[in-house]
């Protein structure tokens, strides 16, 4: 029996069983009643705040070679990149004058940035912007990594568990990668202090709603400041290529209890949505989520940082995506707010 009543309990305990988020995954007849009740929920926390993130793509070497990323280092078709100190401080200014105070620093697993390097961006930007907070979207690395970056001021870290389930895990990463230090990472980080962002895709290859039902238990236990869910996309260059996207639907439903079940949580719209549909982060919004994060990376690389086919925002210089979005933001009823939109209890 599906009935409101599983989302009212959800939504009261902010806890759900397996059984329930099965439920629900399976029948989409109240899924207009779940987004409002998220909607609900974001509102009591945040009102109708949606927070910017300047995301600033500083290199796609990667020496990981996870079986759905169209940066895997196997990918011999893309032309490698990486943007130099200065690259990323401009990408700085043009975006506090745009009115971003949060920079997102992403990128793959590039064993050219060390903690030396990126230690010394990061007391620049600091120093520069002293407002701002800085997001550190690196992968793994050792504590003392994340100890030296966190004590050069740096204030969150993304890092997607892409899967709660072991299994799944293996099948979409290579026999080199483990998912035991996957979460072993994100609890050091949790641990030193960051904001901490988990996350993982909807719809990859051989995943079960079992495994969806998974990764909320495992958001509710880590109780991670962020969370990133974006559809899997697949990529040309990649063992995925043949493999069906995530969809919509199923998206928003997984942002809509996490929204549930992390009332508080900052929760992106991701550009995957707005790739699989032109409204898909409007509707991301709407279901939940409370932050957009606009591409300030310089336009003449972004389409080198091809982690899936189709990315949208390719030609767009920052301005422009940051107008665009402020438009949808408005259309979906949201304000986009000047802040760093820090995570509070
Ligand atoms: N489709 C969707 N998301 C992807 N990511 C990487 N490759 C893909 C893809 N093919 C996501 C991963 C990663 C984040 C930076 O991008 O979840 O953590
Ligand atoms: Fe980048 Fe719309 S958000 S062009």
């Amino acid at each position: 029996m599906y009935n409101k009543e599983i989302i009212d309990r959800i939504s009261r305990e902010h806890s759900a069983e397996k059984e329930d988020i099965l439920t629900i995954l399976q029948d989409d007849s109240e899924d207009r009643y779940l987004f409002e009740e998220a909607d609900k929920i974001r509102k009591q926390n945040y009102g109708t705040d949606v927070y910017l993130r300047g995301l600033i793509e500083i290199s796609n070497y990667c020496k990981n070679n996870c079986l759905y990323c169209g940066i895997r280092r196997d990918n011999r078709k893309i032309t490698r990149y990486r943007l130099t100190e200065q690259d990323i401080l401009l990408c700085c200014d043009t975006g506090y004058e745009l009115g971003f105070r949060t920079f997102v620093l992403q990128g793959g697993e590039d064993i050219y940035f060390n903690d030396d390097f990126l230690c010394s961006i990061i007391h620049k930007i600091k120093a520069k912007y002293p407002d701002c907070a800085v997001t550190l979207s690196l992968g793994e690395r050792t504590e003392k990594s994340y100890n030296a970056l966190f004590s050069a001021g740096a204030d969150r870290y993304l890092l997607r568990h892409e899967t709660a389930s072991k299994s799944h895990y293996e099948k979409l990463h290579p026999a080199e990668m483990s998912f035991d230090s996957r979460i072993e990472c994100l609890k050091t980080l949790k641990k030193i202090g960051f904001q901490t962002g988990a996350g993982f895709m909807v719809g990859s290859p051989f995943q079960t709603h079992d495994n969806l039902a998974e990764d909320l238990m495992f958001i509710k236990k880590l109780k991670p400041e962020m969370v990133g869910i974006g559809p899997f996309i697949s990529h040309n260059e990649t063992p995925f290529k043949e493999y069906k996207n995530g969809t919509l639907r199923d998206t928003l439903v997984m942002v809509a209890l996490t929204r549930l079940i992390l009332p508080n949580a900052l929760i992106p719209s991701t550009t995957a949505l707005g790739t699989i549909d032109p409204q898909g982060r409007e509707k991301g919004l709407k279901a939940g989520a409370n932050v957009v994060m606009p591409n300030l990376s310089p336009v003449k690389f972004r389409k080198l940082y091809s982690l899936y086919d189709n990315k949208i925002c390719m030609g767009d210089e920052a301005a422009e995506c940051r107008k665009c979005l402020e438009k949808r933001v408005e259309s979906a009823g949201y304000k986009i707010v000047t802040d760093r939109g820090d995570w509070h209890a």
